[in-house]
């Protein structure tokens, strides 16, 4: 195992240098109000606004990273972070999902020719199955009694079958189109994922765990902020319930006296998507001047 850098006092963040991740990732460092100077190696970014540096490397590698201390977060797929822990290290720190992005999504999935029928695990018995997440595809098959053969293949798994070296695949799939370019058909999803982010179980006992904290909170307020509105509207106190009902996913509402009016101002912030169907619906229930304005920080 490799010791953890003990005079590091700056938290230090892996994210992926390119790919599909990559721009996701810096974003939302960007949206935590994090900002860094690249070196010229491109490969680490120090943190100007926080003690908090960045790391650019592979996916694959952000697991170890982490595992190995050199690492205290990483933004990496669940797909990745799982395979991983399965075949962790001995020695290494635990690494957990700490947060999920709801970005990236894609599934692992057990992917057939699109000729064979697929009615259950046992189908699989004795085939052979190319994939590069053994550990995942290992566990899945055991949890259903069944005996295949694993061909790990590092990348373009999904010509396998074409080239007679598997009988089917298990692969990310994500808008599905390599598959149907290749001629497979997904069979079964065995894990759905995302980008998330990943640390030590243990929370470091110094001050990178209050960075830690603090950036896991700030997180958490850009992914609210993703999906949240302010809506303002003016009502007769009297419908004002009635009106509070409908917004989706609505906290509880501001009322603000309207000077030289019987009528109040209401502002509440709202999880959720808000259609023309909701303003029209909380108009026939008398609100007026309805307002829906963009959320840019949450700190409750
Ligand atoms: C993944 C996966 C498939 C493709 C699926 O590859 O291995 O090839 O994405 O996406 P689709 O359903 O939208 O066609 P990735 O882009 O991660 O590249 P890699 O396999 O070289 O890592
Ligand atoms: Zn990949």
């Amino acid at each position: 195992m490799t010791t953890p850098n003990k005079a590091r006092d700056r938290l230090r963040i892996a994210i992926q240098k390119s790919g599909r991740m990559a721009d996701v990732s810096q974003d939302l460092l960007a949206r935590c109000g994090l900002k860094f100077r690249q070196s010229r190696d491109k490969l680490f970014c120090f943190g100007e606004s926080m003690p908090i540096d960045l790391l650019l490397v592979r996916d694959d590698d952000i697991p170890s990273l982490i595992a190995q201390g050199v690492c205290d977060l990483g933004i990496v797929g669940r797909n990745v972070l799982a395979e991983q822990s399965l075949a962790a290290v001995e020695g290494t720190l635990p690494v957990v999902e700490l947060c999920a992005l709801d970005n990236s999504r894609c599934r692992l999935s057990i992917a057939v020719p699109q000729d064979m029928d697929y009615n259950g695990p046992h189908q699989l018995q004795g085939l052979r199955i190319a994939t590069s997440y053994p550990a995942l595809l290992g566990a899945w098959l055991a949890e259903h009694k069944v005996e295949a053969k694993i061909v790990f293949l590092a990348g373009s798994v999904e010509i396998a079958p074409k080239l007679g070296t598997a009988d089917l695949i298990c692969d990310l799939v994500s808008s599905g189109a390599t598959l149907v370019a290749n001629q497979l058909r997904e069979a079964v999803v065995i894990l759905e994922s995302e980008a998330v982010v990943a640390g030590p179980q243990t929370v470091p006992p110094d001050e990178r765990g209050d960075l830690r904290e603090l950036l896991l909170r700030r997180i958490d307020g850009v992914i609210q902020v993703r999906e949240s509105k302010l809506v303002m509207l003016h009502a007769a106190r009297a419908n004002v319930d009635a009106i509070r009902k409908m917004l989706p996913n609505g906290q509880m509402p501001t009322l603000l006296p309207i000077e030289g009016s019987e009528q109040v101002a209401l502002q509440a912030v709202c999880y959720g998507a808000i259609t023309w169907q909701h303003l029209e619906d909380m108009k026939r229930a008398g609100a007026s001047q309805l307002l829906v304005l963009p959320v840019e920080k949450i700190l409750a």
